[in-house]
């Protein structure tokens, strides 16, 4: 008999609801919240307001483009965490308050682990893009870096993470302090291909192991700017382009670093990326060179699948389902945990 999930993310400030029946993923409906535009970040009482106005809208026309009634979901499986208290409380209410109306089970799903459960979203019954077991997943979002050690469906170890910034915190960062709107990776990713990525020399941590560190590259980068400004105030808006590609190339260059150790020491050559700065044209560069000189097969997840989205919720709790893996009624939503 098929299964047929709904999920449901509300992390941070994008609802979404999506329909997977047997690993097929039906519908996959996101409403971003342009709110938080005006305020260089994410507000989390406008956050968790709009998540409110948007939930129902989403999940009706989730339903209805993946041309499914409620009667015909098995589970529904919802992000409880990491995230924003109040954003998380309106998809697990959302999701508690249905599934109970249903009478059907309930699936809470961790969110970093959702972001490397999307590489094994089907987009059609014969896609078979999906990495094989044992892998390495490059989690790089706004909130975390981590390279994981992909066992099996439900067994991630992370084996390198970050010890203060993540990489989309410091894409951001300095995007904003040169004046670009929020989210800034996107902006930086698009002036940095004017930009030569030689021009500014920036500071990269030695810290052991396969942790990352991107507070010392966000400093240096705001030195930069300082010493420079007392030379010619308009030094910035002459050099966008050639920040935005220093900046890219020396987060690209961190991160690629460590992932490289990871996989010589595990030999482990099946390497995903994952989460919000995989869309970054740089970082998919990179995987494909790093394919092409020491022999890594690779897998770049869809743009759509890159950021938040409830798809990735849904192939989650697909998978705890067959488990039978439900969540107790009782249990509250996290705003922060490992994976
Ligand atoms: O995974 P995500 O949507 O949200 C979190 O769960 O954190 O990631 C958002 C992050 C932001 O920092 C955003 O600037 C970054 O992903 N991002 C990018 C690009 N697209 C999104 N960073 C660099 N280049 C991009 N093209």
């Amino acid at each position: 008999m098929s299964i047929t999930i709904l999920g449901i993310e509300s992390s941070c400030d994008d609802t979404s609801a999506a329909v997977i029946r047997d690993e097929v993923m039906l519908s996959n409906v996101i409403a971003s919240q342009a709110v938080h535009e005006a305020y260089g970040g994410v507000v989390p009482e406008l956050a968790s307001r709009a998540h409110q106005q948007n939930i129902i809208p989403v999940v009706s026309e989730a339903l209805k483009r993946a041309g499914v009634t409620p009667e015909d979901l098995s589970a529904v499986a919802f992000t409880r965490g990491p995230g924003l208290m109040g954003s998380l409380l309106v998809g697990t209410s959302f999701a508690k308050g249905f599934t109970t109306a249903l009478n059907i089970p309930l699936v809470d799903v961790n969110h970093l682990q959702a972001h490397v459960m999307a590489h094994f979203i089907k987009r059609s019954p014969d896609d078979n893009t999906q990495p094989p077991f044992p892998f390495l997943c490059l989690l790089v979002s706004g909130g975390n870096s981590q390279i994981i050690k992909v066992e099996s469906y439900n067994e991630m170890t992370v084996i390198g993470q970050t010890i203060d910034d993540a990489a989309g915190e410091a894409f951001d960062k300095c995007a904003k302090v040169v004046g670009l709107p929020y989210p800034g990776g996107p902006v930086v990713d698009r002036l940095a291909k004017e930009g030569n990525p030689k021009a500014f020399a920036l500071s990269k941590p030695h810290i052991p192991g396969f942790d990352y560190s991107f507070s010392g590259l966000k400093t240096s980068f705001l030195y930069l700017l300082r010493d420079k400004i007392k030379e010619d105030p308009d030094f910035i808006e002459k050099n966008k382009c050639d920040l935005c590609a220093s900046l890219q190339t020396t987060i690209v260059d961190i991160l690629m670093d460590k992932l490289y150790k990871a996989v010589k020491q595990t030999g482990i050559k099946h390497v995903a990326v994952a989460g919000g700065v995989s869309a970054n044209s740089a970082v998919r560069t990179a995987f494909e060179d790093y394919a092409r000189k020491y022999g890594w097969t690779v897998y770049l997840p869809p743009f759509s699948f890159t950021t938040d989205n409830a798809a990735m919720v849904a192939i989650t709790g697909y998978y705890k389902y067959l488990d039978k893996e439900f969540c107790d009624i009782a249990k509250a939503p996290f705003a922060r945990v490992e994976l």
